[in-house]
């Protein structure tokens, strides 16, 4: 290579969604953590980094030396691990840093971590100053094939899992599957309990794919992962801010998956592990409540299993969870709404679930 050619290009593969009037590319590709300076493209401006201490030991230095490299003035914030913090007291926290560096609506908020710094500094970019540019650049597999993708943000109030929150899409997301090398085991397995919803929700080549690659799942195939986001981005385009019912198929798992989440006091269970037992609920009440047949509701769960996610629900009382399940968001009147599969590929929204049957779904995942 000439001295003066510069780094190789990075064979990247890129996802355009277009939400509403807005449209942004997803780029997927090993090594562009390191490139997230040249992609961001503001030079003579300045970045904030939000990440956490985990992510930050690994990343957090090349992903400085890139904006820097590429003209920008940057700054980190890092933040403690976990749900915890996406809070509102670290979104305060936050806008006192942004005051402090005098950013602006030109400057950016580059999200470097799982769906929890993704969320945090996607909200805090959205309402500063009516809205700073934002990046997200996911380092989970949960948020490369979710989270970061769609423009959901939000912190956690009281009881209420994202009771703060807005739709606010990024300017760019930045995948680097590289990234999933430090990823914990248990981490991996959350990441599927996405994968795996996906993949129930779509059918067809998606599903197969998320059944090839269950077997090797720290290092998901690349075609899995942009299928899983392509996958996502095409239910956002329909409906960016679920208004429509489409949006609301991704919440399948996720209203018994919150309930579990809040109930273990975001300790008990990952959000991933939550949505996991959250799905093998929603397989078990589609059975009885939208035909979904045995063989479908057996390959779900089945593939639930072959992800590492978790078989039964232990540790939490199931009273809590129960109580929690009309807390949702989605409940309307006091009424908890599910998302349920008629089949493989076909889900039905809004679906009413007798109390009742609320509570033996909570036992089955106690006592399966
Ligand atoms: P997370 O952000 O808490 O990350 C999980 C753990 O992995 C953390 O301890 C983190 O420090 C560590 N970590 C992250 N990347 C790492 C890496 N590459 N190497 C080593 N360690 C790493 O959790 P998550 O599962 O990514 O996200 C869960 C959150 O995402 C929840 O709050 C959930 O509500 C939210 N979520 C949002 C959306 C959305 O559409 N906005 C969708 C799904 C989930
Ligand atoms: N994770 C659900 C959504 O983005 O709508």
């Amino acid at each position: 290579m000439r001295p003066d050619a510069g780094p190789a290009p990075v064979a990247a593969v890129s996802v355009t969604v277009r939400a509403g009037l807005e449209t942004y590319e997803v780029r997927i590709g090993a090594g562009l953590l390191g490139r997230l300076g040249e992609l961001c493209d503001r030079p003579a401006t300045q970045a904030l980094v939000v990440s956490d201490e985990n992510v930050a030991s690994w990343y957090l230095e090349r992903v400085m030396a890139g904006l820097e490299a590429a003209g920008m003035r940057s700054a980190a914030m890092v933040l403690p691990p976990g749900e915890q913090t996406k809070s509102p007291v670290v979104l305060a926290a936050l806008y006192d840093r942004l005051y402090d560096l005098g950013a602006g609506r030109h400057d950016t908020v580059v999200a470097l971590g799982g769906g929890v710094i993704g969320d945090l500094a996607g909200y805090a970019a959205a309402t500063f100053q009516r809205g700073l540019r934002l990046v997200q650049a996911p380092t989970t597999l949960l948020a490369m094939v979710d989270a970061a993708v769609g423009g959901k943000v939000a912190v956690d109030f009281r009881e209420g899992k994202n009771y703060l929150g807005t739709f606010y899409q990024p300017a760019l997301v930045v995948e680097d599957p590289d990234a999933l090398a430090t990823l914990p085991e248990r981490e991996v397995h959350g990441g599927w309990a996405e994968i795996v919803k996906h993949g129930l929700l779509a059918g067809g080549v998606t599903l197969a794919l998320t059944e090839a690659g269950v077997a090797d799942k720290a290092r998901p195939d690349p075609r899995l992962l942009e299928a899983d986001v392509r996958f996502k981005a095409a239910v956002v385009g329909r409906d960016p801010r679920e208004t429509t019912g489409v949006r609301a198929m991704l919440n399948f798992g996720h209203t018994v998956g919150h309930a579990i989440e809040v109930a273990g006091g975001f300790a008990r269970y990952s959000h991933g592990e939550a949505v996991g037992l959250g799905l093998r609920a929603a397989l078990w009440l589609s059975e009885r409540l939208t035909g979904l047949d045995a063989a479908a509701a057996g390959r779900g769960q089945r593939l639930l299993s072959a992800a590492g996610l978790p078989e039964r629900l232990t540790g939490v009382a199931a009273a809590d969870v129960a109580r929690l399940i009309g807390r949702d968001k989605k409940a309307a009147a006091g009424a908890a709404r599910f998302v349920l599969l008629e089949e493989v590929g076909r889900p039905a929204t809004g679906v009413v679930v007798p109390p009742e049957l609320q509570s033996e779904v909570v036992a089955w995942l106690i006592g399966r």
